[in-house]
């Protein structure tokens, strides 16, 4: 009898940690199917917006989705982390892992490095738990500056950071090979200098380089007021669409094509370029044997030009006075628009009051090298945006465009404490931000 009991709750205690109901980590193993390679796939997608003026990064991630499930991945294999504000969503069958404020910093990190412990919120607690012979496939889209990219929620995601958790995971022995798109403005920044090491089995593929806009497109859709995609993402999505089982196109194949396409910045590569010649369905596309459907065309007609991502939010304020012709509509796009310029004066001037004559202010806008980091320093860039929001207000989508020059700040080792100062005298007056 006694031996039964134990015998029973053995066996619960058993299933518990398999179903990951205990803090054991053998159901992760559970999830991991394994695949013909004996490695498994797994992506991991996030959107880093909100708002119906940047409804495409989240259309992007759920086009995203639905390629990474014709290639072949389980559900159990990726994880989506969107906002998920934008109400019925034709594209949008699933509904994220992580939506509304827990799609942020912290859990993107954690899902990364397959850290359930470290996750909070409400989310599904599905992480990247993968092994030695794994394949990551990462995509972001979002908005981005030099240095950083957005979340939904709880700040930025700085390029330092996110260096050394791909160094951790690959220092954790987590994956084979892992292939990580950014679509971005300044996205390059993400990973220029040696952020990204070429030694650690990582590829990344970026919509701009570290010094220009990504773009936005699918502007002039009748029935939206709104873009509907990114150049950079759209193209190697449509790629992916357009691609058969078993179509043996490299990651650099791909580059050629997306590059090509995205005529208005310069996809750029970094990390282990050597994976140029691995085959893109060990990543998403679907396997199999197969030939090479290269030639399907990409249709470009009606792509009507893009619009540099900053402004793809003033786009959508124009469509919306041009649409209602109301007061109310006028007004947002003015103050949108009165904002933008608040942020570009404040910057201005403490330029002025920190450097003085228009020569030493050439400093604010200096662009290092290719190669080169933005920053040596990531903590003085974090505490010299911090100190400029506690004065002047927050940056916002469009005024983190001038990260650049708190990072040349920086790089000119500039008192932190006269910055501050400048900052204080800049915007005597914080404005009162209404969205
Ligand atoms: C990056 O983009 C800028 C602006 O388009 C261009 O002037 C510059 O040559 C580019 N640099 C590299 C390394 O691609
Ligand atoms: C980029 O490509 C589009 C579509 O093919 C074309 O209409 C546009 O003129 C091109 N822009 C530039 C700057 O080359």
């Amino acid at each position: 009898m006694a031996m039964g009991v134990l015998l029973l709750m053995l066996m619960l205690m058993h299933l518990q940690v398999g179903l990951g109901l205990g803090n054991g980590g053998l159901w992760q193993e559970f999830l991991r199917l394994p695949t013909e390679n004996g490695g498994t796939k797994w992506a991991l997608l996030i959107a880093g917006s909100k708002g119906y003026e940047n409804y495409r990064h989240q259309a992007d991630v759920c086009h995203a989705y639905q390629i990474m499930k014709k290639g072949g991945l389980k559900d159990q294999n990726i994880v989506v982390m969107m906002y998920d504000d934008i109400a019925y969503n034709p594209e949008n069958p699933h509904k994220g892992d992580y939506n509304g404020n827990d799609v942020n910093k912290n859990n993107f990190l954690a899902v990364l490095l397959g850290k359930k412990s470290a996750l909070t919120g409400a989310g599904s607690g599905k992480v990247i738990s993968s092994g030695p012979n794994d394949h990551i496939f990462v995509y972001y889209s979002d908005h981005g500056s030099p240095g950083y990219v957005c979340m939904p929620s709880g700040g930025n995601l700085h390029a330092n950071d996110l260096s050394q958790a791909l160094k951790n995971k690959n220092a954790a022995g987590a994956y084979k090979n892992l292939v990580v798109y950014v679509e971005a403005c300044e996205s390059g920044s993400m990973f220029e200098g040696q952020l990204l090491p070429s030694n650690i089995g990582v590829y990344a593929m970026t919509a701009s380089n570290a010094t220009e806009n990504s773009w936005a497109t699918y502007c002039d859709t009748p029935e939206y007021n709104t873009c509907l995609g990114d150049l950079f993402s759209v193209a190697w999505m449509e790629d992916a669409d357009a691609r058969r089982p078993g179509d043996p196109e490299t990651l650099g194949q791909l580059y050629d094509i997306v590059a090509k396409r995205t005529n208005l910045s310069h996809v750029s590569r970094y990390g282990d370029l050597s994976l140029s010649s691995q085959p893109v369905s060990l990543y998403y596309l679907p396997p199999g044997p197969g030939t090479s459907t290269a030639s399907a065309v990409i249709d470009d007609e009606g792509r009507v030009g893009g619009v540099n991502q900053r402004d793809a939010g003033l786009v959508y304020l124009w469509r919306k006075y041009y649409e209602e012709k109301s007061v109310e509509a006028w007004e947002r796009l003015l103050r949108e628009m009165e904002r933008r310029s608040r942020v570009d004066s404040s910057v201005d001037l403490i330029g002025d009051i920190l450097l003085g004559d228009s020569s030493k202010k050439k400093l604010l806008h200096i662009r290092r090298p290719a190669g080169q980091p933005l920053v040596d320093d990531w903590d003085c860039l974090k505490s010299m945006v911090r100190t400029f929001e506690a004065h002047c207000g927050p940056l916002g989508q469009y005024g983190m465009k001038h990260t650049r020059a708190f990072a040349n700040m920086c790089n000119a080792a500039l008192d932190h404490n006269h910055m501050a100062k400048a900052a204080s005298k800049a915007c005597m007056h914080p404005p009162v931000i209404t969205y």
